[in-house]
């Protein structure tokens, strides 16, 4: 089967990577792709993976079997339907259905409608009501964009003032909303959704703060490991009380859900609640819960139930100077070559540039260890991420310790 895989970060290595080890894939092509998926198969450049007319195309005239998309701008922008509109298979949900992510007030309507625990909370266009709602707790704030922001425009915070400063800097882009905060654990729980159900996938912890202590501004994610010690049950309790009531109330609502549905939980001490759902595979989830996946991962895309290795998967995320608000681009980084066994390294933000391989966007590399245990993965991460190193390389010290 020729397969091609839309996305360029960390998370779609990590998919063209497990899709290559597919006795079933014969070939894989990526969109735009990375150099570390360039290692993997042709990447297709001067496409835009949002130009869903262009990228139904080139899978039409490409006699591409199955197209596997990562991220969800290309899901918001409704690569799906073009590509179903052709008849060509696809993974990922309709743009109608991906709202789900690329909307929070919708999110948020549709979790009230089925019955799903979730934060409180209320959106806003104007900034005036946004602050009144703000002055009325005592906080910590939450303050968040309602559309995609690639997981940069949420704040939380105790000063009332930066709360202000947030509605102010977002208001003109959309719609904000301010939530209810909440205190516990999190945990990524990500169904894989199919026509003859939804099975979970082995729950992921990701870490948000750039900096250790889970301080610094919120980023696209530092660090991941997998599994999680949970409470017993926990898994298919978020199945029957969040994936199945949301499966079925988008299927009332005709907008049936296919692809990976993910929900961002805290555990409180009242039990679960949703804070996000989003409908792709997480960023950095996808890349320790992938390198776990026993499975053939065309196989669990078509429903069969997935089975996992023993080992335990830490993520170091190494990112850029700067990151996330501007990340300086362009060093040359040294070290990637041969991580060892039980080490993968996942490109996301690289490119070559005369051959060498440079820093191009803000989370730059993933250092996946895998361990019999979490001490042995993320001794196994720290190794190998101390071995790589360009000019203003940052990385949390403390992943999979809290
Ligand atoms: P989100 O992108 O909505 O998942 O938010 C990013 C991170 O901000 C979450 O993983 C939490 O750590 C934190 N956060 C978001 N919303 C809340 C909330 N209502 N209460 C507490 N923490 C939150
Ligand atoms: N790691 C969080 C996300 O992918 O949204």
């Amino acid at each position: 089967m020729k397969v091609l895989l839309i996305g360029a970060g960390g998370r779609e290595h990590a998919l063209g990577w497990k899709l290559a080890l597919s006795p079933r894939v014969t070939e894989l092509h990526s969109l735009p792709g990375n150099p570390g998926l360039a290692e993997l198969g042709p990447v297709i450049e001067g496409i835009e993976p949002t130009d869903s007319a262009a990228v139904a195309d080139v899978a039409r005239f490409g006699g591409f079997d199955l197209v596997v998309v990562g991220p969800e701008a290309p899901l918001a922008a409704g690569v799906v339907d073009a590509l179903s509109r052709l008849g060509i298979p696809v993974f990922g949900p309709t743009a109608a259905a991906a709202r789900l992510e690329s909307s929070k007030s919708h999110a948020k309507d549709v979790m009230s409608a089925a019955g799903v625990p979730h934060a409180e909370s209320a959106t806003f266009t104007d900034p005036k009501s946004a602050w009144s709602q703000i002055e009325q707790s005592d906080g910590p704030y939450v303050v968040k964009a309602d559309g995609l922001a690639a997981g940069k425009g949420v704040l939380v915070t105790d000063d009332r003032g930066e709360a202000r400063r947030w509605v102010e800097r977002w208001i003109g882009v959309g719609p904000v909303v301010v939530e209810e905060h909440l205190d516990g654990p999190e945990v990524s729980v990500i169904a894989v959704c199919t026509a003859t159900g939804a099975q979970p996938l082995a729950p992921a912890r990701d870490y948000k703060r750039r900096d250790n202590g889970d301080l610094g501004p919120n980023t696209g994610g530092m660090g991941a490991y997998s599994p999680v010690d949970l409470p017993s049950g926990l898994v298919e309790q978020v199945m029957t009380g969040v994936i199945t009531p949301v499966l079925d109330e988008m299927e009332h609502r005709g907008l049936g859900f296919r692809g990976f549905l993910y929900a961002g939980l805290v555990l409180t001490t009242a039990g679960f609640r949703v804070l996000e759902l989003n409908v792709r595979l997480g960023d950095p989830e996808a890349e320790v819960i992938l390198p776990r996946l026993a499975s053939d991962l065309v196989d669990v895309m078509e429903g069969e139930t997935p089975r996992w290795s023993a080992m335990t998967a830490v993520d170091v995320v190494l990112t850029a100077h700067g990151y996330p608000d501007s990340p300086m681009t362009g060093a040359v980084i040294e070290g990637v070559d041969a991580p060892g066994d039980d080490v993968h390294v996942f490109h996301a933000g690289t490119s070559l540039s005369e051959g060498r391989l440079v820093v191009a966007g803000g989370r730059v590399l993933n250092v996946v260890g895998l361990g019999e245990d979490l001490a042995r993965a993320r001794a196994r991460a720290y190794k190998t991420a101390g071995r790589i190193h360009w000019p203003g390389v940052h990385y949390r010290t403390d992943i999979a310790t809290t």
